[in-house]
């Protein structure tokens, strides 16, 4: 029974987020909306192919002004770059566009626009066997290093959503010489511990689910993420820790010469870092928010979204998002563009 709900919602929530099948959908609506975009495609060392977009110029045209400042956006879990776009002229990428931002938007590993791989095609478990940790750890550093060489500049901002967040910091806990690359990482529901997680599907989930069953569960619906990026979520709400991917048994000891996995160490994660959170958010609660920022050695901006209301999806698409949230964020912005 609870396994049927279980499902039931997925499927929902998969469906329902998984904005459009069609790529070139959105290609369409930006043009329509008279902004330009573009596609750029790179490979990260493990073998997936993404897809990445790019607005390098808001309405008025000034893409040969050069000198700009470059801002990678990074969606959450069952998201991709258009949820950046879709809220009109309220969309954070097109804000930013207009005030001469140079706008790049990821799509992970398993998005709609990420579905390639040098060996494995997407019918293969083997494509589908990754976590927010290895978008974190070969996604990004691609995405980063691709999007640098191609600007020439040495560094960018960071605006991630939920998982953005996330994949975000098992990056630069692990590899912190990318912190050096970032001028400031704006976090939008941040999520990362996740001990108060309110959502009662994810909270019953959390507690009746079995390692086993979960990919198959999940083999059913329509995808955009892997089952191990719910599991490893999962995994957070269950354990209260912050920690990599919890395997079974001796894998664990195998993979990380330990019973438990490892933590992620915030200590390592120096980059200037900004905390968006709002009360009504069902994933990313306040305490646990606080928690995070009081383990993070540099964050600059602690803000909660004072509409009590607010919840995972505005931080997108809520119809008074741009003065509850993007105004403040474009301060910061403005603010840590060193
Ligand atoms: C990515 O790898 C594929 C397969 O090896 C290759 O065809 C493609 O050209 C590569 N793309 C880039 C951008 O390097
Ligand atoms: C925008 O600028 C580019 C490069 O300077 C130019 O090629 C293009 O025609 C311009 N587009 C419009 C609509 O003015
Ligand atoms: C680029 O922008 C930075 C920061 O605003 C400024 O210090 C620098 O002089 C600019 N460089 C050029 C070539 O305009
Ligand atoms: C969006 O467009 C409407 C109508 O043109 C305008 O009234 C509104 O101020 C715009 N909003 C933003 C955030 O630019
Ligand atoms: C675009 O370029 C014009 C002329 O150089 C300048 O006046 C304007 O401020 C620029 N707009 C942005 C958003 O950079």
């Amino acid at each position: 029974m609870l396994i049927c709900i279980i499902l039931v919602t997925l499927a929902y929530t998969a469906s329902s987020i998984a904005v459009n099948y069609n790529t070139n959908h959105i290609l369409e609506y930006v043009k329509r909306n008279n902004y330009p975009i573009e596609v750029h495609n790179l490979n990260t060392s493990d073998g997936y192919e993404l897809n990445i977009h790019r607005i390098p110029h808001g309405l008025d045209n000034n893409s040969s002004s050069g000198n700009r400042s470059v801002i990678l956006l990074v969606h959450g879990l069952q998201e991709s770059a258009e949820h950046w776009m879709i809220n009109g002229n309220k969309s954070l990428a097109f804000l930013l566009a207009n005030l001469g931002y140079d706008v790049w938007m990821a799509n992970a590993r398993g998005t709609y626009h990420s579905r390639g791989h040098t060996r494995y095609d997407t019918s293969n478990p083997e494509y589908w066997d990754f976590s927010w940790h290895e978008i974190g750890l070969y996604d990004h550093p691609a995405t980063i290093d691709y999007i640098l060489s191609k600007t020439g500049v040495s560094k960018l901002s960071y605006i991630g959503h939920s998982q953005g967040v996330t994949s975000f910091l098992a990056l630069t806990s692990i590899y912190p010489e990318y912190n050096d690359k970032i001028k400031i990482m704006i976090g939008l529901a941040p999520a990362a511990y996740m001990a108060h997680v309110k959502n009662p599907v994810f909270m019953a989930m959390s507690r009746v689910w079995e390692l086993n069953l979960m990919p198959d569960i999940w083999r059913s619906l329509p995808a955009g993420a892997s089952a191990k990026q719910w599991i490893h979520y999962l995994q957070l709400v269950r354990s209260g820790y912050f920690r990599q991917y919890e395997y079974q048994g001796i894998e664990n000891v195998l993979r990380y010469g330990r019973l438990d996995p490892p933590t992620y160490d915030l200590d390592k994660v120096t980059a200037k870092i900004a905390l968006y959170y709002s009360q009504n958010d069902w994933l990313a609660q306040p305490q646990d928010v606080r928690r995070l920022r009081d383990e993070l050695p540099n964050v600059v901006v602690d803000h909660l979204v004072i509409y009590e209301g607010f919840n995972h999806w505005d931080f997108l698409f809520a119809k008074d998002v741009v003065e509850l949230l993007y105004n403040n964020v474009i301060e910061a912005l403005s603010k840590y563009n060193e």
